[in-house]
């Protein structure tokens, strides 16, 4: 018997991964984050499988419903939203189930970041633009941030911001980049990205609160950063026609050649 962790991506049902597809059809029970997970994604599960919504369960219940299926050697689909690696509780339950000694694996899916910088049509990282993409969130009630996770510190590099979890503090979020951003820094609020009914709405640090229209809520990100605007970026050099490098040898001589030879 095994927890097979799966990203069930941002919301679309056809952003799940084959493989995290093939593991809901094959496992005889699915626990799935139902505050975000579509009912869609469900559709994968076999004919009978036990299928529970972990939004009203607390961890210790999560948990009782893994060991029984442990007990009874059923394999477990657990799916979050997104992919696995932030913000998805996976961490906590998997050190419990290291402790009982109940095997897991982790398949990876797509972050809402990435669906959100799709929708937006958007590369996050323009050369002589940005060249970093910080994922981070506000402090929350259930969740405070570490004393040196500031917005203010990871403004001060100038790199795009993917804020999480923190539409409901919009406010506070443009007060704390305007001194590092500047007011017409380009913004965009992706809400429900890739879902049939997704919402984009753009604007600058200074103008976006006032465009966001009620309802609004919960699952949305806010995407801050040059990259995001008409900004001029110059194009990067892997294409340019002169760059020398191991599968465009420039010349004869190019100290490429001798590899490019060896892979032909
Ligand atoms: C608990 S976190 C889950 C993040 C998820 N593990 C991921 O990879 O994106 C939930 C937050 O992610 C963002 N989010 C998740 N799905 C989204 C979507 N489809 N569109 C916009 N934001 C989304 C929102 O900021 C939401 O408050």
């Amino acid at each position: 018997m095994t927890v097979h962790f799966v990203g069930a991506g941002p919301g679309a049902a056809d952003l799940l991964t084959l493989r995290g597809r093939d593991i809901i059809a094959s496992c005889r029970v699915c626990l799935y984050a139902g505050s975000l997970v579509p009912a869609a994604i469900l559709s994968h599960c076999p004919p009978g499988a036990k299928i529970v919504n972990t939004a009203p369960l607390d961890l210790d219940a999560i948990i009782r419903e893994i060991a029984a299926a442990h007990e009874s050697g059923e394999d477990v689909a657990r799916l979050h939203s997104g992919d696995l690696s932030v913000w998805s509780a996976m961490g906590e339950q998997i050190r419990r189930l290291r402790a009982v000694g109940i095997p897991y694996t982790v398949t990876p899916g797509v972050p809402s970041f990435a669906a959100a910088a799709a929708a937006l049509g958007s590369e996050l990282t323009l050369p002589g633009v940005a060249q970093s993409v910080v994922l981070t969130r506000t402090a929350g009630r259930a969740s405070s941030m570490p004393d040196d996770e500031t917005l203010a510190a990871f403004g001060s590099t100038g790199a795009t911001l993917a804020i999480h979890l923190s539409i409901q503090n919009l406010a506070r979020v443009t007060a704390d980049l305007i001194p590092y951003y500047g007011a017409d820094c380009p913004v965009a609020v992706v809400w429900r990205a890739s879902w049939p009914d997704e919402r984009i709405l753009r604007g600058t640090l200074s103008t976006i609160e006032s465009r966001l229209p009620a309802g609004i809520e919960r699952t949305a990100l806010i995407m801050v950063g040059s990259a995001l605007g008409d900004t001029a970026f110059s194009e990067s050099r892997l294409y340019a026609p002169d760059y020398d490098r191991r599968y465009r040898p420039q010349s004869a001589e190019s100290p490429w050649a001798e590899w490019s030879e060896r892979d032909e």
